[in-house]
């Protein structure tokens, strides 16, 4: 990550900037002025859209939204400038479809990809968005080498690994540390959402996390849940645990078959921001991440969702909790299922 002053890196971005730059990347960079995180969210849909909104109305980086419809982009982020004067938020956010305009780019949120419809499941994204992650990953590792990537394109583990094994081979590798995915934090708010409808309590007294892969083979923590401090099989049946964790796999299929015309977005940004705010601003909260392992929990050469500590590098820390035997064993048969459907692309 960059610091405040110091503009990374000398390197060249794709096309030509003094040509390519038609709307302000950032705001200005005078010397001695401190100078916001730039963020760069690629992909101007729902998600993409939404975690700029949230980004620059919580005043946390200067964004630039880029997507290969650019009017799109450009489109959303002047709306969004409009609002300046109603809500007074600082940065600035700007459209692109060059990547020339998002170079220098302290944190890269790859949302770019195709949505689930109904009845689909997120792997059945695959071979599409497979596509799209090489070529943006391309595009912007050119022109931000120095970035920290956040990944959120479907089949969000998969693809990961994928991106590790593209970074990990290109001139500029990108360590692992540097490259990561918002899953579990998602997960984990839909976990802690139906936990807090079947017991009544606040979010805020729930303590609970869902590990594995975003999707049908996630791991929501039951065993490990608290509630002011007590464990969920003091306060519900094993049969409400059961429909509490089957609400957490279900979560984004619920949203799916409602709206009939897309996935869900506000939960997912809002867990993007928190991702982005830790790495930003590091308090050491343990979050669900989709994180190169290398032998912890009995997992290795795969990325996948586990508990980390972020930090300005990035991934700081993968944190080994105790977990409950069979907690474990699912977390693993995770991690293999995530590995053979890579070995599938
Ligand atoms: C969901 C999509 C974003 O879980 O994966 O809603």
């Amino acid at each position: 990550m960059t610091d405040n002053t110091a503009v990374a890196g000398s390197n060249t971005a794709p096309g030509d900037a003094s040509t390519a730059s038609t709307t302000p990347a950032t705001a200005a960079d005078t010397p001695g002025e401190r100078r916001l995180p730039k963020i760069t969210v690629v992909g101007a849909g729902n998600v993409g859209a939404t975690t700029g909104l949230l980004l620059v109305l919580r005043e946390l980086a200067d964004v630039v939204l880029i997507d290969i419809a650019e009017g799109v982009a450009r489109g959303k982020a002047l709306d969004i400038m409009q609002m300046r004067s109603n809500e007074r938020f600082g940065p600035r956010i700007s459209g692109t479809g060059s990547y020339a305009d998002t170079a220098n780019s302290d944190i890269v949120v790859v949302t770019a990809g195709i949505p689930r419809r109904p009845g689909m499941t997120r792997e059945e994204l695959l071979e599409i968005n497979s596509g799209i992650v090489r070529s943006v990953l391309n595009g912007a590792l050119e022109a931000s080498p120095n970035a920290l990537y956040v990944f959120v394109t479907n089949p969000l583990d998969v693809m990961c690994n994928l991106a590790w094994e593209i970074a990990s081979s290109s001139p500029a590798a990108l360590p692992p540390a540097r490259l990561m995915g918002m899953g579990g934090v998602l997960d984990t708010a839909r976990f802690i959402h139906a936990i807090a409808e079947a017991t009544g309590a606040e979010p805020a007294e729930i303590e609970a996390l869902v590990v594995g892969a975003h999707g049908e083979a996630m791991v929501p923590l039951a065993q490990r849940a608290r509630v002011g401090g007590r464990p969920l099989n003091e306060l519900l049946s094993a049969e409400q645990i059961k429909s509490v964790v089957d609400a957490t796999v279900n979560g984004g299929a619920a949203v799916v078959e409602l709206l009939q015309t897309g996935s869900a977005f506000y939960a997912p940004a809002s867990s993007i921001v928190q991702m982005v705010t830790e790495l930003l601003q590091p308090t050491g909260k343990i979050l669900s991440v989709c994180a190169r392992l290398n032998g912890e929990y009995g997992i290795s050469d795969v990325s996948i969702c586990v508990p980390v500590r972020l930090g300005k590098n990035g991934v700081e820390e993968v944190v080994e909790l105790e977990l409950a035997p069979a907690e474990l064993s699912q977390l693993r048969a995770s991690a293999e299922a995530t590995k053979q459907q890579l070995g599938r692309l």
